[in-house]
């Protein structure tokens, strides 16, 4: 059965949490705009936009001038570190910004590249997001070799005996996505970063799929990098990147001159987004404030983020229970991806799916005209495509839902669907 309407908003204070975005009193057409669209980018809430605008307004400078703007830009950089380290569970040395993930992954590529040569193997999925693939794989210039992991084509999750395979005593590293953008599911990277460094190799953890959903714990997951997007969780279009200390100290990155030895200095060429790292504090305090409202008396910014996540984890699985329940109606609808709610621990909300007789395409337009905003296509999950045989007919529709989504939505997109499907 599916949970009803109100089992599904109590904890989480939905009326506030809509409240926060500005976004949602969008129409199309007369219709509401329902934002299930976030795997390719969350909303922001309003004090992200503030944070950017209040910067250029009071504090745009460049860094490390002897003037008061200067000054403020220094300690907007160090706010968002210190946010970011709480939101990674690390120092905040350990934390890099940069243009997005893609970005930061060639630059450790590029790093790590200059260790490798004929003989050192990499290991990769085939669920990943290419940008966890492809900059990798450029190192086979270099002369090493790249060891595909397969997927169980079933359920769209990760073969953990053939990853286990691939890795040997010349591994070098591991690249591994925490979740799959695509078809939602959440890979053990934890035995994944173990299996790495039991075989003496590096772990590379791309979150950025992961993070608007589950709380990151690095030091749980003992992984040497682990990388996001913040405007993949309610922040402004920018990377982040956390690497162990040591790392980011041994490495040799591509640099200029003028940029410290320091770290994370070092890794941060040129001129940052220093606006968007203002909004990467704000969004982390948004999270931190949807913890604080369901626990007051949490101590730390870190433990409101976790007591956040607690909530958006069981709302969203809810969330995602109550549609999936309802595709599995649809005649012709074929699901990718883990369906079994006992294994929903294993997934993330993000729904990809097909539907004989329309395009990924088709319904995505159409859908779109009624303000529903979802996905069609591979999402640079272009391995998986390929290997379910989906990307010459338009991949898959993505349905991503988070926890600003409500019950309602999920009940107007399946009536919406009925009625495209039926005409
Ligand atoms: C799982 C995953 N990894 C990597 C990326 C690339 O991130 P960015 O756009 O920050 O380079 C995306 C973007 O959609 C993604 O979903």
């Amino acid at each position: 059965m599916p949970i009803t309407q109100d089992a599904i908003s109590t904890a989480l204070d939905l009326p506030w949490v809509r409240s926060q975005f500005p976004s949602f009193a969008e129409k199309v057409n007369g219709h509401p705009a329902a934002y299930l669209d976030g795997p390719g980018g969350t909303q922001v809430p309003q004090r992200v936009i503030d944070a950017i605008s209040d910067y250029l307004k009071h504090s745009n400078a460049n860094t490390n001038g002897a003037y008061a703007t200067s000054d403020r830009t220094n300690q907007t950089i160090a706010a968002a570190r210190s946010a970011m380290a709480d939101f990674f569970g690390c120092d905040a040395d350990e934390v890099v910004f940069g243009f997005n993930m893609t970005s930061l992954t060639y630059a450790m590529s590029r790093a790590l590249g200059r260790e490798l040569g004929p003989g050192d193997e990499i290991v990769l999925t085939l669920l990943d997001h290419d940008a966890n693939f492809a900059p990798w794989q450029a190192l086979e210039e270099r002369g090493a070799t790249v060891r595909p992991v397969a997927i169980n084509q079933g359920d769209c999750t990760l073969d953990m005996n053939d990853l286990a395979r691939q890795i040997n005593s010349h591994t070098r590293l591991v690249a591994v996505g925490y979740a799959s953008n695509a078809v939602g599911t959440i890979n053990n990277v934890k035995e994944v970063v173990r299996l790495a460094h039991a075989a003496g190799a590096l772990a590379y953890i791309d979150a950025v799929h992961y993070a608007p959903h589950g709380p990151v714990d690095v030091r749980a997951l003992d992984c040497d990098f682990l990388v996001c997007s913040s405007y993949k969780f309610f922040g402004p279009h920018m990377g982040a990147l956390y690497g162990k200390r040591e790392h980011l100290k041994r490495l040799h990155p591509y640099k200029v001159r003028a940029n410290t030895n320091e770290s994370p200095n070092r890794w941060e060429w040129g001129t940052l987004n220093h606006e968007g790292i203002a909004g990467i504090t704000a969004c982390v305090e948004y999270i931190a404030d949807i913890g604080r409202r369901l626990k007051p008396s949490v101590p730390t910014r870190r433990a409101a983020i976790l007591t956040a996540y607690e909530e958006i984890v069981r709302y969203e699985r809810s969330l995602c229970e109550r549609l999936i329940h309802g595709l599995r109606e649809f005649p012709g609808l074929k699901l990718y991806g883990i369906s079994d709610p006992e294994r929903f621990d294993h997934r993330c909300p993000t729904i990809a799916v097909r539907i004989q007789g329309h395009s990924p395409l088709e319904l995505a337009t159409k859908l779109g005209e009624r303000g529903f905003f979802t996905w069609d296509g591979n999402y640079y999950a272009l391995n998986l495509t390929e290997q379910l045989d989906v990307e010459k007919d338009g991949g898959f529709l993505r349905i991503g839902l988070f926890h600003y989504n409500t019950v309602e939505e999920v009940d107007r997109l399946l009536g919406a669907l009925r009625e495209i499907v039926a005409s």
